[in-house]
């Protein structure tokens, strides 16, 4: 059985549900998923498994610092293994010219920071979770997504994620892993 640590880093907790959607097809295909999120401490050394996937979403135009942090102290065994990056932004779930630029630049943006050279990317549209925020971020955001075009209805959370595209990455994660 192929070992997977899968590391992510999320700030209100959408990135959580990717990576438990992931754990979740890699664990249903026979390949034992080591999850740690980077809020309850440093994760281990990717010594030791088959296979790592890094997750991240995008806050102010970066990625969590941590889980760069560990990606950069860990760079060199990570470029001699199989490796994904994911990313989870709300440019993402734009189709328009400039917000796909800007959800290839968030992905350029930390492989150029870290040194890193994971066999695959993706990036995944995540969500507005207005319930989540406290009151200042709540007014920021809404009047960020007022010029967006994006919802403006705060009293529920919105949520843009193609789970099918998430398990469709997870599911290459598996034969990723299985290839060595
Ligand atoms: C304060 C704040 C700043 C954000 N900044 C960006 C941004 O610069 N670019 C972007 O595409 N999405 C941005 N987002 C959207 C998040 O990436 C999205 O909500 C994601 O689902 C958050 O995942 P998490 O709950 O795991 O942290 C921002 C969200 C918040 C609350």
């Amino acid at each position: 059985m192929p070992d997977v640590l899968l590391v992510y880093g999320s700030t209100h907790g959408h990135t959580v549900k990717l990576a438990a959607r992931m754990a979740q097809v890699l664990e249903d295909r026979g390949v034992a998923a080591h999850v740690h999120d980077t809020r309850t401490g440093s994760p281990p050394p990717p010594s030791g498994y088959d296979a790592v996937i890094v997750g991240a979403s995008v806050h102010g135009g970066h990625h969590q610092a941590e889980v760069l942090h560990w990606v950069k102290r860990h760079r060199a065994r990570l470029n001699e293994m199989p490796t994904a990056l994911f990313s989870v932004s709300l440019t993402a779930a734009d189709k328009a010219e400039e917000s796909r630029r800007a959800t290839r630049e968030y992905i350029d943006d930390f492989l150029d920071d870290t040194g890193w050279i994971p066999r695959t990317t993706a990036s995944f549209a995540g969500a507005l979770q207005y319930r989540e925020y406290d009151f200042v971020t709540r007014l920021v955001m809404r009047v960020l997504m007022r010029r967006a075009g994006h919802t403006t209805d705060v009293w529920r959370d919105h949520e843009y994620t193609d789970w099918d595209a998430v398990e469709r990455f997870a599911r290459d994660c598996v034969a990723m892993a299985a290839e060595g």
